[in-house]
């Protein structure tokens, strides 16, 4: 099994592992698709018969909530056949590779494989060998592209078009999935970026991909349109990249008090889990400039999208 529509006008793969590299077309392709196909979540009776006959596998080897559950509902909105897989409970524990546990799941007959896992470069070694679809549900600190497409619509929606818009992502910038697909979609679709982190979490180099370095959180604030704020990878503090979590909240936690001295207030997002109290106050993540729970809606369009364009059976062969 195939999908060809990677031949037609806009897909550069059959796969999406990754937003690095992909053109304003097939950006704009997936958001366009996921606007079209968010109108099916509004509908009394939510589902369309599009992935009838298409068997997709969750494959999760690290913990996840809203990238998998809009994953599995958007694979039932399209009335695909699921089977879940997550590493605990499963043969991994008794030492099964991650390529024969794919094989072994791949000769059941499925069609496409979403993989999360803690390993960067996971998503294209299966894509590498496996026949079926391979979708990036987020790989170490490589890519996480459905993150990366589902915040570019949500900004979309907010501000009507990226192009020219300003955008901020702060925190872990240098082991964040999420900051590398949106600095490469934010980058393709023209918006300009800033990355503001510590210096022990800003990846060396970083100014060679044409953003803006800031190392002042008031900075960002003062000079963006949005904000993606990271989750603070609370590991980082063992590893001895941050004095402690207190003094990180108080040098780049976003508060109310610091947004009020904008002249504007800058939009929010964070792609969750959240650390109230640390990256972000609940004030802000509850306020009117938040738009985190509709990244999550979007999270479901864009992955009904993703899907259909990559695996309408129609174009399977
Ligand atoms: N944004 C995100 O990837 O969240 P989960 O880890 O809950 O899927």
């Amino acid at each position: 099994m195939s999908s060809d529509r990677s031949q037609d006008r806009q897909l550069s793969s059959r796969h999406l592992l990754g937003l690095e590299g992909m053109s304003a077309e097939e950006i704009n392709y997936f958001l366009d698709t996921a606007e079209t196909l968010k109108e099916v979540l509004d509908r009394p009776i939510k589902k369309v018969p599009t992935l009838r006959g298409v068997t997709v596998v969750n494959l999760f080897f690290e913990a996840s909530t809203r990238t998998r559950l809009s994953f599995e509902l958007a694979e039932k909105r399209l009335s695909a056949d699921i089977m879940n897989f997550s590493k605990t409970g499963s043969s991994v524990s008794k030492g099964e590779t991650l390529l024969d546990t794919a094989r072994n799941i791949e000769a059941m007959r499925i069609d496409v494989v979403v993989i999360r896992h803690q390993s960067a470069g996971a998503a294209r070694y299966l894509a590498e060998r496996l026949r079926s679809v391979v979708i990036n549900a987020g790989d170490g600190a490589h890519e996480h592209p459905t993150q990366g497409l589902l915040d570019l619509l949500t900004l979309r929606q907010k501000f009507g078009d990226i192009k020219g818009l300003k955008v901020a992502i702060i925190g872990d910038v240098a082991h964040s999935r999420v900051a590398k697909s949106n600095l490469y979609g934010l980058k393709a679709l023209g918006a300009e970026v800033m990355v503001c982190a510590p210096p022990t979490l800003m990846p060396r180099g970083v100014d060679a991909l044409g953003v803006k370095v800031c190392y002042k959180v008031d900075e960002a604030i003062a000079w963006a349109d949005a904000l993606n704020i990271l989750r603070l990878q609370l590991e980082r503090q063992e590893a001895g990249l941050l004095p402690s979590l207190r003094e990180y909240a108080m040098t780049f936690g976003i508060t109310l008090k610091r947004l009020e001295k904008a002249r504007k207030t800058p939009v929010i997002l964070h792609p969750g889990p959240m650390n109230r109290g640390v990256e972000i106050e609940s004030a802000v993540a509850d306020s009117g400039a938040s738009v985190i729970l509709d990244q999550v809606t979007n999270g479901v369009a864009v992955r009904m999208a993703v899907l259909v364009l990559l695996s309408t059976p129609e174009v399977m062969v």
